[in-house]
């Protein structure tokens, strides 16, 4: 088969692979007819991610269908239609009792990332019973493809640990893909106010169509004073950290009011501020998170209703076996105007 391979920072190429066996009685192998491209990818492009090592086939978000299941695996069978869970979990360990999914002990982050991924052919998929989500008959893989990742994990770490409320003022700062899913999902508790700050028009134009209230082009260094202006001097009541830089993460203490919450979803590199000298007072809340996927099943029901349509967050879609042209393009997301980039298999 042939697979999306990382050979060490820098270094992918699309290769020949032997196509996966099943190692477990746990295991079904997927055949991918969906793969989408993470952010997560390019961090580990840098070399940011030293867990991943040279030969391993990336990608942790796909749809799929299985092609053979393990002796243990009895709730799927040859032929099913399955998304794919960027977090893979046994169900069993101490962890996975808590719903903590992505701390467990025999799965979490693995695709892609300790074990090979998705973005190939065909994959391998530990403890499938509990990591796949049966799909019905038609449903659309553009629009579950992103019910992986980032729909999740906007909704996990953003829009829940925020508390976020009916009449709230909600601030999302950056408007990633990632920001853009805590956009679409905050949506379901209708706050009175959804602002999205980012330094790039074209994702801010997005943000606009997807339902935001106001868009605010930080360049200018201004977005505390129009934030300030648009809550009558309060702040924002949840604020969603959706960049991971020490820059951003001051700014949502900025812009947070007095009761409010600090919801950090940003992968952060360096260490950052906490402003406790301004903060202590203002019994404010600050959480962080790796996504569980927890609510997997909740948002596919969101999706199939058409509550949610996560499709307007793809900007494109390549051949599965062009995926070095796919990396490039969302390598240059600024000038490609890219958001969510998806392969396909024909
Ligand atoms: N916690 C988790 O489980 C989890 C899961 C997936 C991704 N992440 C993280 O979420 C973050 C967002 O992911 P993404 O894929 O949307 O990333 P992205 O890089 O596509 O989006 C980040 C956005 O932030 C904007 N930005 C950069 N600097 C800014 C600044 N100073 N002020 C305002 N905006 C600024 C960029 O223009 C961009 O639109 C990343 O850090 C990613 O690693 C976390
Ligand atoms: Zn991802
Ligand atoms: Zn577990």
């Amino acid at each position: 088969m042939k697979a999306l391979v990382y050979h060490g920072p820098g270094k992918i190429g699309w290769e020949e692979k032997p196509r996966p066996p099943l190692q477990e009685s746990s295991d079904a192998i997927v055949r991918i007819t969906t793969a989408a491209i993470c952010g997560t990818d390019l961090h580990i492009l840098k070399g940011d991610v030293p867990a991943v090592t040279d030969g391993r086939i990336l990608g942790h978000e796909a749809v799929g269908v299985v092609e053979e299941v393990g002796a243990g695996v009895l709730d799927f069978k040859k032929g099913d239609r399955v998304l794919v869970s960027c977090i893979t979990s046994c169900a069993k360990c101490d962890y996975c009792r808590k719903a903590m999914y992505s701390h467990c002990r025999r799965g979490g982050w693995i695709l892609g990332n300790t074990i090979d991924g998705v973005q190939a052919e065909y994959a391998r998929i530990p403890h499938a019973e509990t990591s796949l989500y049966a799909l019905p008959a038609g449903a659309d893989d553009d629009a579950f493809v992103m019910l992986s990742d980032i729909l999740p994990t906007g909704f996990e770490c953003g829009v829940l640990n925020g508390r976020v409320q009916p009449g709230d003022c909600v601030v999302i700062v950056g408007a990633g893909p990632i920001g853009l899913s805590a956009l679409l999902t905050a949506r379901l508790y209708s706050p009175a106010l959804l602002i999205l700050i980012d330094r790039d028009e074209n994702r801010l134009t997005a943000a606009k169509s997807l339902g935001a209230t106001h868009t605010i082009n930080d360049t200018d260094g201004r977005a505390v004073e129009q934030v300030l202006a648009l809550t009558g001097g309060m702040g924002a009541d949840a604020v969603i950290e959706a960049v991971g830089l020490p820059a951003t993460f001051e700014l949502c203490q900025k812009l947070v009011a007095p009761g409010g919450r600090i919801a950090n979803i940003g992968v952060h590199g360096k260490s950052a501020t906490l402003h406790l000298e301004t903060l202590w007072s203002r019994t404010i809340t600050l959480t962080t998170r790796l996504v569980d996927t927890a609510t997997t099943p909740m948002l596919l029901k969101a999706v199939l209703s058409g509550r949610i349509d996560p499709r307007k967050l793809i900007s494109h879609r390549f051949a599965l076996e062009d995926a070095m042209k796919a990396y490039d393009a969302f390598s240059n997301a600024a000038e490609e105007k890219a958001l969510k980039v998806i392969l396909k298999a024909r």
